[in-house]
């Protein structure tokens, strides 16, 4: 039985399941209200969406000026909507990524951008990384769900498997061995696509970082056999690292960025996988990239009216500054059950001594008036809006500084 006040719990080990402790009443900007009108500081941004804040006005505005217009597109056809969104959304991205995709969210782009791999290169192998998360369907879970859950869902698609993400904390020596061992596979020359996240691991298992050069170096060996890279930036894109995508970090191309959640800021379903224009003319008569609801006019005109609001006020800014100081801020206070604080902008984890005291503080933090999710396990992890002020950032930290310092 599904409950709306059901929040879901990711975990390492598949044992997660819903929560149920939130019932949801109104937001705007970085404050949420429950139905009795209880007010909190929301750190979760709707874990990455409303990167811009909750219900932001001008894309509210942008919406209602579209539905005057019109508010379905055509599947052997383009509004002049979609198009202008095509025209800035590839703008904002490397010069060789000049093609999109239509899609609802995160995970129809990532599994159409699979089919394209497979109809491109005529390869059948792709590779994820443990512990990613790229979706629900089977392909998409395919590439990073692992253990428990992988069993009880299994068959999941053949073909798809994930090998060990390589962590900031590895060392030189294991690095190059992670690298050495990609290149071993790859060099068969029968794997059709990598799929990760760029560098920092939003979903399950979050918050990995990767260690310094990942990014760069899977690019490397990836086009040095023929093997297309496909970077998930569903949890990412949008400003949430300090770039408006995390490529920028090591200015890495892939042939295929995937886009979703605060695409359009949390106002409408939109998603979207953004590539090279060759790859996808080859692959389209096989892989059927086609979703009638796959960018609406009215996904289009909030999608692109998020992407100027992040321009014009660079709000990747906003996410590298503030995102310093939470991790200045809770590193100065850390009590003994915190064992690690990581994270790139405002995509910040904050690893406990166990799963236990880190439900135990997140449901304290929620008492005290701060809206918090717990990542996997033992990781509570940060994701504030961009936006929110000073004033209720502080109170926010306030509060879960508070329940770290009492947590037994
Ligand atoms: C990194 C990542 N990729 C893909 C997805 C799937 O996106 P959606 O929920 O829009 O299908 C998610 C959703 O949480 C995600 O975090």
């Amino acid at each position: 039985m599904i409950e709306n006040s059901i929040v879901y719990r990711a975990s390492k080990d598949g044992t997660g399941g819903p929560i149920k402790f939130f019932s949801f009443g109104k937001a705007r900007g970085g404050e949420i209200w429950d139905r009795e009108g209880k007010r909190f500081i929301d750190f979760t941004s709707g874990w990455n969406v409303t990167n811009l804040g909750w219900n932001h006005p001008e894309i509210s505005e942008a919406i209602i000026e579209q539905v005057e217009k019109n508010v379905q597109g055509l599947l052997w056809g383009s509004d002049v909507i979609q198009e202008e969104y095509a025209k800035a959304l590839t703008a904002s991205l490397p010069k060789e990524l000049n093609a999109c995709m239509k899609a609802t969210g995160g995970t129809e782009a990532i599994e159409m951008s699979i089919k394209v791999a497979r109809a491109y290169t005529g390869r059948k192998k792709i590779l994820g990384f443990n512990e990613h998360y790229h979706g629900q369907l089977f392909a998409s879970l395919a590439l990073g769900a692992s253990g428990a859950a992988r069993e009880r869902l299994a068959p999941l698609v053949p073909e798809i498997t994930p090998i060990q993400f390589p962590e900031e904390n590895l060392g030189n020596e294991v690095f190059e061995k992670f690298l050495s061992d990609l290149e071993e596979l790859l060099a068969g020359e029968d794997i059709a696509a990598i799929v990760t996240e760029p560098g920092i691991v939003t979903g399950w298992g979050s918050t990995a970082i990767a260690y310094p050069g990942f990014l760069k170096s899977v690019r490397q060996l990836t086009a040095a056999y023929g093997t297309l890279l496909i970077i998930d930036e569903v949890g990412t894109g949008f400003s949430r690292t300090g770039k408006l995508f995390a490529i920028e970090h090591e200015s890495v191309i892939p042939d295929m960025i995937v886009l979703a959640k605060g695409i359009s800021n949390g106002s409408v379903a939109i998603g979207t996988s953004v590539g090279r224009r060759d790859i996808f003319e080859k692959a389209f008569p096989d892989a059927m990239l086609i979703s009638t609801f796959g960018w609406t006019p009215l996904a289009c005109a909030a999608a692109l009216k998020t992407l100027q609001v992040h321009q014009r006020d660079k709000t990747w800014d906003m996410a590298e500054k503030k995102g310093a100081y939470i991790m200045k801020t809770i590193k100065k206070d850390l009590g003994g059950v915190v064992v690690a604080v990581r994270g790139k902008g405002m995509e910040i984890g904050v690893q406990f001594k166990d799963a236990e005291t880190c439900v135990r503080v997140q449901r304290s933090a929620l008492s005290g008036g701060l809206h918090v999710v717990v990542g996997s396990g033992d990781n509570m992890q940060l994701m504030p809006p961009l936006t929110i002020s000073e004033e209720q950032l502080d109170e926010g930290l306030h509060i879960l500084i508070e329940q770290i310092q009492h947590a037994p």
